[in-house]
């Protein structure tokens, strides 16, 4: 249970006394330290209701609460209830959580089943760096959900079926080169895809050859077909090497080609039902009029006045879209998985798609908590669109590269000790968490500038900043030389940086979950640089291997749980520890 919680219990009690019934209060942290750790309103809005005097209401609610030990409790302004936490009763909860795996942190998602989905770039095409963030965020996000008890599938949607791959069967069969195949295979199909393309602009004849290759494949052409699986099956190779490189697991692969045999049943069922009907040959979900127009996704406003705007699951010449796709997907992840919850990490250009979906599924009776989670783009340091010299999208793996690469100099400035073999490995874990942070610790709704040193820096507001302050705290234990058991201290609150560590130490358990409000994974990234700096401020006034017993072990302890809550927070971002860097 976190502070936060035995606050709000005692104050419930302390309400169903006076009122006689079961009353929910209101109680957060303060906004202002110099009011006390936790402020209450709840006497002002239920004085409001009743048109009693807030401020007597406070009184009769301090006079029924029950906190002796735990915090002295103030009634300030128009009737705030302003709590502050003894430092005695800071000291016994950060001696609970050393003993707490969870560190605090609640389980609100048992029973819960969520399919989070995320990452889903498209096959033979590159991952850019706009998958980068659906990535990274979508991981952070299951890792949490499944840390706060949630059951979750993580699946990547793929896009593995499409118009793509006329030209990639093209070029497969015209340009490929095999021995560039076998050595890279994104890259190689990715040339082959782009030769073609180019190829088509030039010559329109290519682009009818292209589009008889992908009627054929949809048509179960053998051959066809046979190089298509070989295109997955590489390409799937080529990704999970991304993947493992971050560090990301899926449970499923579920991809667009997956739902296919189920699109024809899909387009039949809407008609029947009337929940789609026939425009000029194609089959839509159009407005089913319930909705104010400016709330309606299948409305658009235009010039003449607000339009249809419907969503075609079947195109005239008999050939199905990605909705339809979707809108198959949703009916599996819900009857087959019993999803309670469907989140989807896409980016900002498909919110009306999403819309349309959530909405035509709900018609359809497919109804689930559904998320669309969107972001903004990723811009180079001149504020544009990042691409690279050349002027293309700038690919997830060059970013990786690049990342480790300017990682080892920083390292090898910081720490010239470290061996060959362990210096490439600390690298590898900076530079890709140095990536994963800088994504995390924004808004992910705004634009934003990928700047290199900005998130190398050693100091500033990033994973290397937090890695290290971890390494201090380890190298305090190698120096220590001995045994140390944590779980056995007994933690003594003196000095003002000690409260505040300890202050911040015992929210964790209450920012976690905020997190999912509104998925929002910057609120975590924030917590735990102010952590740090925490850590920094205490560890300078607050001696801890020259101080005598007990204050050693107390303080001793102390930067074991800093330690623990870090790595455990930086876990939960994707992004791993190195013992020393
Ligand atoms: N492949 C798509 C893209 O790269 C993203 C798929 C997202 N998931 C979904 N169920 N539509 O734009």
């Amino acid at each position: 249970m976190t502070l936060l919680q035995n606050l709000e219990s005692r104050l419930a009690t302390a309400l169903e006394t006076i009122l006689g019934e079961p009353t929910t209060p209101n109680i957060a942290p303060a906004a202002d330290l110099r009011f006390g750790d936790y402020q209450s309103n709840t006497a002002m809005v239920l004085a409001k209701r009743q048109k009693t005097n807030p401020r007597a209401l406070a009184q009769q609610i301090l006079d029924a609460l029950e906190i002796d030990g735990l915090a002295t409790v103030k009634i300030d302004g128009p009737g705030f209830l302003n709590f502050t936490i003894l430092p005695e009763a800071y000291a016994s909860y950060a001696e609970s959580l050393l003993k707490d795996p969870r560190l605090g942190a609640p389980e609100p998602g048992k029973g819960q089943r969520i399919v989070i989905d995320f990452s889903a770039p498209n096959v033979a095409k590159p991952m850019h760096v706009g998958h980068i963030r659906s990535t990274i965020i979508g991981d952070s996000l299951s890792r949490i959900a499944r840390f706060l008890g949630y059951d979750v599938i993580a699946d990547n949607h793929i896009g593995d079926w499409g118009t793509q791959f006329g030209m990639i069967l093209h070029g497969w069969k015209n340009l490929l080169s095999q021995e560039a195949l076998a050595a890279d295979p994104i890259k190689e199909l990715v040339r082959v895809y782009r030769e073609v393309n180019s190829a088509t602009k030039d010559d329109p004849s290519v682009l009818e050859t292209c589009k008889a290759e992908l009627v054929k494949l949809q048509a179960g052409d053998a051959e066809n077909l046979a190089i298509w699986e070989k295109c997955i099956e590489v390409s799937k190779l080529g990704l999970q090497k991304i993947y493992d490189k971050l560090d990301v697991k899926f449970d499923h692969w579920l991809g667009e080609s997956y739902y296919n045999d189920m699109l024809p049943g899909l387009v039949d069922e809407f008609l029947e039902k009337g929940l789609a009907r026939e425009s000029n040959g194609a089959i839509c979900v159009f407005s089913d009029e319930s909705k104010p127009e400016k709330q309606d996704p299948f409305k658009v406003h235009r010039e003449s006045g607000w339009m249809d705007n419907p969503t075609i699951i079947r195109k005239a010449d008999g050939g199905y879209l990605y909705a339809t796709t979707d809108l198959a997907t949703v009916k599996y992840r819900i009857d087959e998985w019993q999803a309670d919850q469907i989140w989807y990490v896409v980016g900002v250009p498909q919110e009306l798609h999403f819309r349309q979906i959530f909405e035509a599924a709900e018609r359809w009776g497919k109804s689930g908590n559904f998320q669309h989670i969107a972001f903004g783009s990723i811009l180079g340091e001149d504020r544009k669109l990042m691409k690279t010299r050349s002027g293309d999208n700038v690919g997830l793996t060059d970013v990786l590269e690049e990342a480790v690469e300017r990682a080892a100099k920083v390292i090898s400035e910081k720490n010239p000790d470290l061996s060959g073999a362990e210096a490439a490995e600390v690298s590898e874990i900076v530079g890709i968490g140095a990536v994963k942070f800088a994504e995390l610790s924004q808004n992910r709704l705004t634009d934003y500038v990928f700047a290199w040193d900005r998130m190398l820096a050693l100091q500033g507001d990033t994973a290397p900043y937090l890695q290290y302050s971890n390494v201090r705290i380890r190298s305090i234990f190698r120096k220590l030389n001995e045994e140390f058991d944590a779980t056995s201290a007994k933690i003594i609150l003196e000095k003002p940086e000690e409260i505040h560590l300890a202050r911040l130490l015992a929210r964790f358990g209450e920012v976690v979950p905020l997190v999912l409000e509104d998925f929002r994974p910057n609120l975590l990234t924030n917590y735990l640089l102010e952590l740090a700096r925490a850590f920094h401020s205490y560890f300078e006034a607050c001696p801890v291997l020259k101080s005598e017993e007990p204050t050693k072990s107390s303080r001793l302890a102390l930067c074991e749980l800093s330690s623990k809550v870090l790595e455990q927070g930086l876990g939960l971002l994707g992004i791993r520890c190195p013992e020393r860097m």
